[in-house]
């Protein structure tokens, strides 16, 4: 039967799609991981192109991106802003440097099928919320689908690729107690996007959520409500303490990652507040994933973790490298996941399930 439902949707947030939404799409992964396992042909995007602009470095997003446009028979454009002319919003315009969001989104979308995005951070010197305003400007102004591939709210590619890979570990996400953990970094340069996606994802698909983080540390408030809502619709449930032993005492999944203080970044203070931050962090050095704080986990719980991350600072190297990882399946999961977004949304016939 051909899907309709998602052509020519975009993909910035799990939050504008339902929970039914969410399983099609991972179904339509599975079935693209296995046609992709066996080397069966999966073309569903031949001849389409994927606009790819990347204003932030990147190892997992680009190459899956990149490799699952070419196996799904169509090609992904590396576009590097400071290579084109820097894609800007108005009134952030420089003279013959810069190219106004809507007219970049505008040319695009007269040679393309799809435009994906990552920005977060430097770019819009950490103003939280703005590069998820330029993320949406392309959408407003460009026809075809626009994907997130990381602003400053939202992951949401990572989100599918976290679900993803607890559905394959535990067959599905009733009673699965998910836990998204702050953990010590030495780097105060981390956006809040993943433990955003993650908790909206597991959320939605009726995990127990439970969100563990050093007082000064808290989400996003509107994340926080949304989360709380998707919890309540899909009989999972929600819990935030700040206790990283406590939270982790039965789990089935730890998610341990840092984040920054949005409190300490514009528009709550006028320029990021680095010093303040990194005290917060350094306050906070033990909240750390090694064996020790596993034990009182299920004997078989899962680390998980969206790559890169500080080995010896988040996660000891016997964690991630040990028995309970599977962050290499999640990285995996974002090839898969992506491809079925991709097809999903940028199908040129009318929906998955004619081609392939
Ligand atoms: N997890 C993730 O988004 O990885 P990259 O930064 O390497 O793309």
């Amino acid at each position: 039967m051909i899907d309709t439902r998602f052509k020519g949707r975009d993909f910035i947030t799990i939050l504008d799609y339902t929970k039914e939404e969410v399983e099609t799409i991972l179904d339509f992964a599975d079935v693209l991981k296995e046609k992709f396992k066996r080397g069966a042909s999966h073309k569903y995007l031949e001849d389409r192109t994927l606009f790819m602009i990347f204003y932030n470095q990147s190892l997992r997003t680009r190459n899956s991106f990149e490799a699952g446009m070419t196996q799904l028979g169509g090609h992904a454009h590396f576009l590097d802003p400071g290579k084109i002319y820097t894609p800007a919003l108005e009134g952030d315009e420089v003279a013959y440097s810069t190219e106004r969001v809507s007219d970049v989104a505008r040319v695009l979308d007269r040679m393309g099928h799809g435009i994906s995005i990552r920005i977060y951070g430097d770019p819009v010197d950490w103003i939280y919320g703005k590069a998820n305003r330029i993320v949406r400007e392309f959408a407003r102004c460009a026809d075809i689908p626009i994907i997130n591939m990381e602003c400053d709210i939202f992951h949401p590619c990572q989100g599918m690729a976290d679900i993803m890979t607890v559905r394959e570990h535990f067959g599905g996400f009733k009673g699965v107690k998910f836990v998204m953990s702050w953990a010590y970094s030495p780097s105060v340069h981390k956006p809040l996007s993943v433990p955003h996606s993650a908790i909206i994802a597991a959320a939605t698909v009726g995990c127990d959520v439970v969100l563990a983080h050093p007082e000064g540390l808290e989400l996003d408030d509107e994340i926080l409500a949304a989360t709380r809502k998707r919890a309540d619709e899909s009989g999972g449930s929600f819990e935030i303490v700040n206790d990283m032993e406590a939270a982790f005492e039965g789990a089935h999944v730890v998610y341990p990652k840092a984040w920054t203080s949005k409190d300490l970044i514009p528009p709550i203070v006028e320029k990021p507040m680095l010093e303040e931050t990194q005290a917060l962090f350094d306050a906070n050095k033990h909240w750390i994933c090694d064996d020790a704080k596993l034990a009182p986990a299920d004997r078989d719980v899962k680390y998980m973790h969206c790559l890169p991350c500080d080995r010896g600072y988040e996660v000891t190297n016997e964690v991630i490298d040990g028995p309970h990882s599977v962050v290499f399946d999640e990285a995996e999961n974002r090839l898969h996941a992506q491809k079925a977004i991709m097809a999903l949304t940028m199908d040129r016939v009318g929906g998955v399930g004619d081609g392939g």
